[in-house]
C-alpha cells in the first residue's frame, strides 16, 4: 500500500531542494520538518547536473548524502526526474532538442522547459538518466514514489522545432493513412492549401494575420497532448521496472493541451495538483471580473477529481507569489494558507505537499515564498502549518472519501481545445462554464466535471443533472450515450451551438441540432449572436426570466418536444428558446443561449437539485459546501472565503470534527474560517 493516499490518514509533505543549501542545513530541516508534521519530501527535479554533470558520467553521492539523512531521520521521499531543465551541456552539444516559437525563433538555455518532447537524442537521454536515477535510487527505503518531469505543458504548450513537424507528420500519417484524407479533415480545398507530399506538412506556422487552418489546429493539439503523454509513459514504463512494492509514479499539473485523463490511466497511479490561489490576488489582476477570487481555484480542483477522484497536492501555496519579473501577489493572510490546504482536501486531495520549505534566495523565484523565509527563522506560516497538521489529525475519517456531487458539467478535450481555437465557440463554452460554476457554488450545490471520452452510461447514471453547455463537436456515440442516460432516467440540459461542428472541427451540413435532434427534439432554422445593440434580450420560461448571454439559437420542437420557453427581444421576440423532450424515464432540454449565472441558478433550482444539504444547513453565498463521502460517514466541509465572520445556520445538531464541538442553531465561522462537519 501507498504510503501516502492509502484511505487511512490525510498527509503533509513539502518540495525542498538539498542542492540549494549548505549541506550542513539538511539535518536540521529535516528534524524540523518531522516535528512540524510534513513527513514527505519532493525533490530533485530540476537538478539533472547533480546526477550527469557531464554527458555520459553518472554520480550518485549528492543524493545519497541526502536520502541516507531521509532514511536515519524517517523522512520519506518523492524522486522527481528531472528533464524539465535539460542541462547547458545537452542543449549546446545538441540544439535540435530546443523548443522554437512561432516565428521560427529558438528558445535558449536558462529559463525551463526549453525543450522539446520530440527531437530523438533528447528522448534517448531522457531514458538513459531515468534509467539511471530509478535503478539506483528507487530500491532505497525512503523512496516512496516518483514525480515525472514537472508540470508537463507548463511554461508553454506550443512547440514548433524541426523535430516536432517530422513527429506530427507521422502522428498524421497514422491517423489519416493518406494525404487525400489528411486533405479532407483540413479542408485544405479552402484557399488552395491542398498538400501533394508529406513535407510540405508541418506543425502550425506564422501565417497572414495568425489565422492557421483550424482543422489542423485542433489536430496540432491532439497531437502535443499524445507527444506529451508518450514522454510521460517513455518515463513511466522505465521507472515502473525498478519501483518496490507500494511505491507510486504520478506528475504534477494540470496544464492545458493535455489529455490527463489519458496520460493518468496509461501512465500514473495518480494524479497530483498544484494549487496556487493566491494568484487571485496578483498585483496586476486587480481588474478581473471574476467575482470567485480564490474560490475559482475550487473549479481547478474540480478538473483534477474528474481526473483521479482521491488525489494529491504536489506544491499547495504557503507564501507569497513572485517571479522577479512577474505574478507579484501578497502574502497568504493569517488563516488562508489553512483554508487553502482544506479547500483542497475538500474536493478529494489526501495528501497536500507546501511549495516549499525554505525561499530561495537565488534565482528567477527568489518572491516566490514557501513556508521559511530565507532565514529560516520562525514564522507565522510555520506555525500555521503546525496546527494544520493538528487539524488534521482529527479528520482521518475523511481520508478516501469521494466528493458527492447529484450534478455535473459534461465536457471533452475536442470541445475544450476547438473553444480555444474557435471564437464563435470560445465565447459561450467561457461563459457558461463560468456562469454554470458560479451558480452551484452560491447555491451550495456540489457539482462535478465529467469528460465524456472517459465515463460510462453507470457513472452518468449516478448524477440527476447533466449540463452540456456547448459540446460543439459531437459524435454519434456520444450523443447515443447521453441518449441512453436520458432513457434511463437523468436529465441533460444542452446549450446554444450544440453538435454543428464534426470532429474534424468541420461544420455538418444536416439540420441543427445535428446528431442530437432526436434526442431533444429540436430543430434550430435560425441562430444569431446576441447583437451589442440588442438591449438585454431574455427567455421567459414559464413565467422565470432567464437573461440570454451572447448567443441565440431560435429553437422550435418537433414531435414530441414541448416549446418551454421563448425570447423576448430583437427580431426574434417570440420565437422558441427552450425546448424540452421527454424519453424513456428522462429528459433533454435544449436550451437556445449561452448560461448566466442567474439562468444557471434557475434551472437548477426548477430541476430540483439546488442545495441538497438545505434541510441540515443555512450557508451564506459567501461559503463554498463541499461533502465527502465514505463508509465511515458523510462530511461536509464549510469554506469561509471572506475576510470577515460569517453565520452558519446548522438546522440538525452535528459535530464540527476540528473542534470535537457539537453544532447547532446559528453559528458563527471566522474570517477564512473551516468547518467539518459530520452530516
Ligand atoms: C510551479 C512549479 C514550481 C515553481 C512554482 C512557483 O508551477 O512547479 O517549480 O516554479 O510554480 O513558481
Amino acid at each position: 500500500m501507498s504510503a501516502i493516499l492509502d484511505g487511512n490518514r490525510l498527509v503533509l509533505g513539502t518540495c525542498y531542494y538539498p542542492e540549494h543549501w549548505p549541506e550542513r542545513l539538511w539535518r536540521e530541516d529535516i528534524e524540523r520538518m518531522l516535528s512540524t508534521g510534513i513527513e514527505v519530501i519532493r525533490i530533485a527535479e530540476f537538478a539533472w547536473n547533480k546526477t550527469e554533470p557531464e554527458e555520459g558520467v553518472f554520480t550518485y553521492d549528492f543524493f545519497d548524502r541526502f536520502l541516507d539523512l531521509c532514511d536515519e531521520l524517517g523522512l520519506k521521499v518523492i524522486f522527481g526526474t528531472p528533464t524539465a531543465t535539460p542541462p547547458a551541456w545537452l542543449t549546446e552539444r545538441y540544439p535540435e532538442v530546443l523548443n522554437v516559437d512561432v516565428d521560427g525563433l529558438q528558445f535558449q538555455h536558462g529559463a525551463r522547459r526549453h525543450y522539446n518532447y520530440n527531437a530523438p537524442v533528447y528522448r534517448y537521454l531522457t531514458e538513459r538518466i531515468v534509467t539511471k536515477l530509478a535503478e539506483h535510487y528507487a530500491p532505497r527505503k525512503c523512496i516512496i514514489g516518483w514525480q515525472i518531469d514537472n508540470e508537463l505543458n507548463c511554461e508553454t504548450d506550443e512547440f514548433h522545432s524541426e523535430a516536432d513537424s517530422a513527429a506530427f507528420r507521422l502522428f498524421l500519417k497514422d491517423k489519416y493513412g493518406t494525404l487525400e484524407a489528411l486533405n479532407r479533415a483540413w479542408g485544405t480545398v479552402f484557399w488552395n492549401q491542398t498538400y501533394t507530399s508529406w513535407e510540405q506538412v508541418h506543425v502550425p506556422r506564422k501565417t497572414i494575420s495568425n489565422s492557421t487552418n483550424p482543422h489542423e489546429v485542433l489536430d496540432y493539439t491532439r497531437f502535443v497532448s499524445s507527444s506529451a503523454r508518450s514522454f510521460c509513459k517513455l518515463q513511466s514504463d522505465i521507472i515502473r521496472k525498478y519501483l518496490k512494492p507500494g511505491d507510486f509514479i504520478t506528475t504534477n499539473g494540470m496544464f492545458a493541451s493535455l489529455d490527463n485523463h489519458q496520460m493518468t490511466d496509461e501512465s500514473l497511479d495518480f494524479y497530483t495538483y498544484d494549487s496556487y490561489p493566491n494568484f487571485a490576488y496578483c498585483l496586476d489582476a486587480w481588474r478581473s471580473t471574476d467575482t470567485m477570487a480564490d474560490r475559482r481555484w475550487s473549479r481547478n480542483l474540480t478538473e483534477v477529481r474528474s481526473i483521479c477522484p482521491v488525489f494529491g497536492i504536489m506544491e499547495q501555496q504557503s507564501g507569497a507569489n513572485g517571479w522577479n519579473t512577474r505574478m507579484e501577489a501578497p502574502t497568504p493572510r493569517p488563516g488562508q494558507l489553512t483554508l487553502w490546504t482544506m479547500q483542497s482536501i475538500a474536493h478529494g486531495a489526501d495528501f497536500v505537499s507546501y511549495f516549499r520549505w525554505r525561499t530561495a534566495t537565488m534565482g528567477t523565484e527568489i518572491y516566490w515564498h514557501g513556508i521559511l523565509d530565507y532565514s529560516g527563522r520562525e514564522n507565522r506560516r510555520i506555525a500555521e502549518v503546525r496546527a494544520v497538521r493538528e487539524k488534521l489529525a482529527k479528520l482521518d475519517k475523511v481520508a478516501g472519501a469521494r466528493y458527492a456531487a447529484e450534478v455535473a458539467l459534461v465536457k471533452d478535450y475536442d470541445n475544450e481545445w476547438d473553444a480555444r481555437l474557435d471564437k464563435w465557440h470560445g465565447r459561450v463554452a467561457w461563459q457558461s462554464e463560468q456562469a454554470i460554476f458560479n451558480a452551484a457554488q452560491r447555491t451550495h450545490t456540489p457539482l462535478d466535471y465529467v469528460y465524456l471520452d472517459h465515463t460510462s452510461l453507470d457513472a452518468l447514471k449516478g448524477y440527476k443533472v447533466l449540463f452540456c453547455p456547448h459540446l460543439s463537436i459531437m459524435t454519434g456515440e456520444k450523443a447515443e450515450l447521453l441518449e441512453a442516460y436520458v432513457r434511463a432516467g437523468g436529465t441533460v440540459v444542452f446549450g446554444c451551438r450544440t453538435a454543428y461542428k464534426d470532429v474534424t472541427g468541420q461544420c455538418v451540413m444536416d439540420k441543427l441540432p445535428g446528431v442530437v435532434a432526436p434526442l431533444t427534439a429540436a430543430d434550430i432554422p435560425e441562430y444569431s449572436f446576441i447583437a451589442p445593440d440588442a438591449g438585454t434580450v431574455t427567455v421567459d420560461w414559464g413565467g422565470d426570466t432567464l437573461e440570454a448571454a451572447v448567443f441565440a439559437d431560435l429553437v422550435e420542437p418537433t414531435e414530441g418536444g414541448v416549446r418551454e420557453g421563448v425570447y423576448t427581444a430583437d427580431y426574434y421576440a417570440g420565437a422558441g428558446a427552450l425546448v424540452s423532450h421527454q424519453v424513456g424515464e428522462g429528459k433533454a432540454y435544449y436550451y437556445g443561449t449561452a448560461f448566466t449565472e442567474s439562468a444557471a441558478r434557475t434551472f437548477l433550482e426548477k430541476l430540483g437539485v439546488a442545495e441538497p444539504c438545505a434541510e441540515a444547513l443555512e450557508l451564506p453565498e459567501g461559503v463554498e459546501l463541499t461533502v465527502r463521502k465514505n463508509e465511515r460517514g458523510a462530511f461536509a466541509f464549510v469554506l469561509n472565503y471572506l475576510k470577515t465572520p460569517v453565520t452558519i445556520g446548522v438546522k440538525k445538531p452535528c459535530v464540527d470534527l476540528l473542534t470535537g464541538e457539537t453544532l447547532s442553531g446559528d453559528c458563527a465561522l471566522a474570517g477564512y474560517g473551516v468547518m467539518v462537519l459530520a452530516l
